[in-house]
């Protein structure tokens, strides 16, 4: 029997094994893309998706300092910091999907599926670089905080839309081409190329959001830079920082004089 899509994602945001969690969301992505679910949108997503016992989470301003250096710890460092984003970008877009998927199109639900499906897919191949290494996730601490942009934009599809893929994910557009260069002065070519896939992905769902957006700001009626300077001011306090990947962003379709404007 179908079950609805709404309680597929709500079961994978609930659960809390690291790996359990990419499987499961790549098969709701899969499910929904075969027809299996029913677009019905019959349970409210949690506040808060389900967490591991480890890593331990620690705010920002306790978490340890990365050395810049190429030491080993400090390459294990880098990449955990990075599961842990992947790890939380896969509950961002199942959450954006669940949620909103409700008020938006079929076409929405499909999109922000496939975006987790890929970030489970960065997760599994960045964990297991971290194995190479001689670590994996959980073995260090990480930054809690991650989830607070979805916190704070709950309650409006646009306001995520603005500030999760268009803010934050367009962030990471912006940093790593410096963590490649970082990579491949360190010879860590397979990092290297894993960096440069992960990047043309995001691209990607940078373009997404900004598309989604910019059909929610037409059918208010609402410009759409105005519109998205507006939701930074409002729910992104820290504002945008540089440098800007400006050909990434080109790419992925991001309004570009408005980021100007804050810079
Ligand atoms: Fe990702
Ligand atoms: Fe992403």
């Amino acid at each position: 029997m179908p079950v609805s899509v709404a309680s597929a994602i709500r079961s994978v945001l609930l659960t809390a094994d690291p790996r359990a969690k990419a499987m499961a969301a790549r098969a709701v992505a899969r499910d929904w893309r075969l027809g299996r679910l029913d677009a019905v949108f019959d349970v409210g997503m949690p506040d808060r998706p389900a967490r591991p016992e480890r890593p331990e989470l620690l705010l920002p301003r306790h978490m340890p300092k990365r050395r810049k250096g190429g030491s080993e710890r400090g390459r294990i460092a880098l990449w955990h910091a990075l599961a842990h984003i992947e790890f939380v970008a896969i509950d961002l877009a199942l959450d954006m999907a669940g949620r909103f998927g409700g008020e938006m199109s079929a076409n929405f639900v499909g999109d922000f599926l496939a975006v987790a499906a890929d970030e489970a897919m960065h997760f599994a191949l960045i964990e297991r670089r971290l194995r190479t290494l001689g670590s994996h996730y959980g073995a260090l601490p990480a930054h809690d905080g991650l989830w607070d942009a979805a916190t704070e934009t709950a309650h409006d599809v646009a306001a995520r839309l603005a500030i999760v893929p268009m803010v934050l994910e367009a962030r990471g557009l912006d940093v790593t081409p410096a963590m490649i260069e970082r990579l491949r002065t360190m010879g860590d070519e397979p990092g290297v190329r894993l960096l440069e896939r992960i990047l043309d992905d995001e691209i990607n769902h940078v373009r997404i959001g900004a598309t989604h957006f910019a059909a929610v700001c037409a059918s208010r009626g609402e410009e759409i830079n105005e519109t998205w300077n507006l939701l930074i001011t409002r729910h992104f306090r820290a504002g945008l920082k540089g440098p800007f990947n400006d050909s990434a962003r080109a790419a992925a379709g991001l309004p570009r004089r408005t980021e100007r404007a804050l810079a």
